[in-house]
């Protein structure tokens, strides 16, 4: 079952008289249970997908689909119910001034879920399968590490048992050797409940842990996505070679934490009419210039670029 659907989503942002692409017309389905991430460099768009994935604002055009319906009119705040998001930073997230014990509880006396004894209980329990001891309840964020601050982000994202989850860097702000293990209640969590993830991250090796579709991001649009097998061991686009060319992922001490690509993305203000990748393309050529590539299934992929075939040939 789908249960998140982007069709065609655009997001433009007014800056000065100009607009800014931010999200430039992205598609993607994940089923139940499933794990898509969402992978480019900064400011490829991937936050601001990930906010009009999780109906915290409204796209410019093109439609989000919740549990199959779309988020339109007053549908939009009870499927928001339905897609939690979980941020890179557990710290900003969590009220200081709450205990663990309340902010788990909040989103349910919000939505009027149970009565305060089995708020309560829920919540403790909640506790117990993210891995926290029951203590945690009555303490505050700042008594806690950045891993186990995560875990009750995780925890308060669940009290409400979304079908989707969206989370957008969960462990780029954590320890290396704390990163595996909050990725590891991630999907232990997905198994046991079903969960979907939305994923976004910059980092090749924690994607290849959890994802089973990826979407590869460039200036606002999609350049290439599909299974993760093909798009990470088999990629089509010349920028998601570069990306994963640019990815070391033997040594997880010592993982890449930017990705670098040589060069300069398009300004997203002054779009240009070919390919947004030729500036930086070893491969481009005229008709990139002129001709935008439409995203095309190629192999088991959807790619955007004109030399799809040749590109991985060699
Ligand atoms: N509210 C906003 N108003 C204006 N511009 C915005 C807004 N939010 C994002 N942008 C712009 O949209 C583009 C995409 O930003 P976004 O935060 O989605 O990128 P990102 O891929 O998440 O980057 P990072 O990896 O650094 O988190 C950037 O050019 C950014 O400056
Ligand atoms: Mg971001």
């Amino acid at each position: 079952m789908t249960v998140l659907e982007a069709v065609n989503v655009v997001r433009h942002y007014p800056v000065g008289r100009k607009l800014l692409r931010a999200v430039d017309g992205v598609s993607f389905q994940l089923a139940a249970g499933r794990t898509l991430a969402v992978v480019g460099e900064s400011g490829c768009g991937k936050s601001t997908l990930a906010r009009l994935a999780a109906l915290m604002e409204p796209p410019t055009a093109g439609k989000i689909l919740v549990t199959g319906q779309p988020a339109e009119g007053p549908a939009r705040r009870t499927l928001q119910l339905q897609n939690q998001m979980v941020f890179q930073n557990p710290y900003a997230s969590l009220n200081p001034r709450r205990t663990i014990g309340e902010a788990l509880i909040e989103p349910l006396t919000i939505n009027r879920r149970g009565t305060r004894p089995e708020r309560i209980a829920d919540a403790r329990q909640m506790l117990d399968r993210v891995g926290l001891r029951p203590e945690a309840f009555d303490r505050y964020p700042h008594q806690f590490s950045g891993g186990q601050r995560q875990r009750v982000a995780i925890a308060r994202a669940l009290m409400l048992r979304p079908a989707v989850v969206t989370a957008d860097e969960p462990v780029s702000a954590l320890d290396v050797s704390v990163q595996a293990q909050v990725l590891n209640l991630m999907r232990d969590l997905q198994d046991e409940l079903g969960i979907a993830y939305l994923f976004i991250s910059h980092d090749i090796s924690v994607v290849r842990h959890m994802a089973q579709d990826v979407l590869v991001m460039y200036a606002g649009r999609p350049a290439e996505q599909g299974d993760a097998d093909a798009v990470l061991n088999r990629p089509r686009h010349p920028y998601t070679r570069l990306l994963l060319a640019s990815t070391p992922f033997v040594d997880p001490a010592r993982r890449a934490t930017t990705v670098a690509v040589r060069g300069e993305p398009p300004s997203p203000v002054d779009p240009i009419p070919g390919c947004a990748f030729t500036s930086r393309c070893p491969h481009v050529t005229e008709q990139c210039r002129t001709e935008r590539p439409l995203l095309r299934l190629v192999d088991k992929q959807l790619v955007a670029c004109h030399y799809a075939e040749r590109i991985g040939l060699y």
